[in-house]
Order: C-alpha cells, then structure tokens, then sequence
C-alpha cells in the first residue's frame, strides 16, 4: 500500500479538523484509526479502505455543518481524486462515509461490506468505555444539555430526525445510544472490547445515581 497516501491523509484531517468540538477532534479519529487497524488484523480486509474511510470518516459531520450530509462526501472524494487513489477504492471509502453513523443505521444496507463493519465497529467502540462517557459529557457541555433530570426519561424509539434534534440529558444519551452499541458490533475483536466498556459504563452509571440522591 501507498505509505504516503495514509500519511497525507493524516495530515488533511488533522488541519480540517482544528478548533472541532473535543470528542469529534483528531483524537477522535486517531483512536477509531488505531481500533480499525486493531480489529483489521483479525480479518481479511482491505487495509487501506479500512486506514482511508478510519481517517476521513468524521471530516465534515453534518452536525457540526448545518445538516449538510453531503460535504464530507465532497470533501473526501476531491481530496482522495487529488492523491490519484483509484476511483474503486474511492468508492468505498466514500460508501463507509456515508454509512458508518449510528443515526443512520436504519437507512444503511441490509448487507454491509468487510470494511464499513470494521470502521463501525472501531467508531462504536469509541463512544462507549471511559472515553465514551467523557466524550458524551463534553457534547452535553458544548449543546449547553443538562447532565441529568430525573422527571426526562430517555427517548427509545426516536426517528432520525427525532435523533437530531433531540435536546434531552447526557444520562439519557446512555440509553438512547451508548448502552445499546454493545448488541450492535460485527466482529469477534470488537465484541469483546465493547463487553468490558459496556460493563465499566453500567458501573458508572451505579455510581452517578448513587452520588446524584446522595447515597452515602
Ligand atoms: P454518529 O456520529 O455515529 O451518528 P452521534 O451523532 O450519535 O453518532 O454522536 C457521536 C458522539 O457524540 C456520541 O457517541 C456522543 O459521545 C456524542 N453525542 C451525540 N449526541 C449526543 C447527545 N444528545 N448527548 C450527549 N452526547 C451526544
Ligand atoms: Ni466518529
């Protein structure tokens, strides 16, 4: 594989991604790289779809860009054109893109291919564990939501839109979301991450209640 196309790609999304809201930041996406390439290594994949579409995957997020949901297809497909990327595996990549978001599960194809299961599975395991409830938390603080409202019950059978707009408590993002990525991962690897994440959250959440009615 072309070592200079991943590394220019490290590059791009770095200068992109400056001032990004910290749980959407390059960080973020040095994370989910290094998981794909992780969970790559147990499968038969195609390496530099997995690096490509790892790398590009949150470069324009549509809720950071007005709902655009096309510009970080635009954004990607010019630059990957740009390094001479074969357009076959620029369509993948651009595929993943458009799929990988948890919001947009029930819109995604029925059959998924190798690669948009890997990067998913990567960016799952992102948003749960102790890095997921940091993450939460900050985009809680950055929309302004309250942490918590006993009288808020979590919104379960929200639609896309529903999704979007929902300005509900960063404990109810436990239900809505992160609680439920465990039963949704693809891969072996990935699976047994998530179980440990998903225990340490359910812990978490013991102990946020307890302190929260003063349980002491
Ligand atoms: P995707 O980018 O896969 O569509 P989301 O838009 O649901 O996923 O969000 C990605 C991450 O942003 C979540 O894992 C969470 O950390 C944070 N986030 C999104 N929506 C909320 C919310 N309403 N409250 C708190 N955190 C949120
Ligand atoms: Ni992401």
């Amino acid at each position: 594989m072309n070592k200079s196309v991943i590394q220019n790609t490290v590059d791009f999304v770095k200068e992109k991604l400056l001032g990004a809201e910290a749980g959407h930041d390059w960080f973020h996406i040095e994370r989910v790289w290094k998981l794909s390439k992780n969970i790559a290594a147990h499968e038969n994949c195609i390496l530099e779809v997995v690096e490509l579409a790892a790398l590009l995957h949150d470069i324009a997020d549509p809720k950071f860009h007005g709902g655009d949901e096309t510009l970080a297809l635009t954004i990607s497909n010019d630059f990957l054109e740009n390094q001479k990327v074969s357009p076959e595996i620029i369509g993948q990549v651009l595929f993943i893109i458009k799929n990988v978001s948890f919001k947009n599960r029930n819109e995604a194809p029925q059959i998924l291919p190798l690669e948009l299961k890997i990067v998913q599975d990567a960016d799952r395991l992102d948003a749960i564990g102790a890095i997921g409830i940091a993450r939460t938390f900050n985009f809680g603080g950055f929309k302004n939501n309250l942490m918590y409202d006993p009288e808020l019950p979590p919104q379960l059978e929200m639609s896309k839109e529903e999704y979007k707009k929902n300005q509900g408590t960063t404990i109810n993002h436990f239900y809505e979301k992160l609680l439920l990525l465990q039963g949704l991962m693809h891969t072996e690897a990935a699976k047994k991450i998530a179980s440990e994440r998903h225990d340490f959250m359910l812990k978490f959440l013991d102990e946020f209640y307890k302190e929260w009615n003063v349980e002491i």
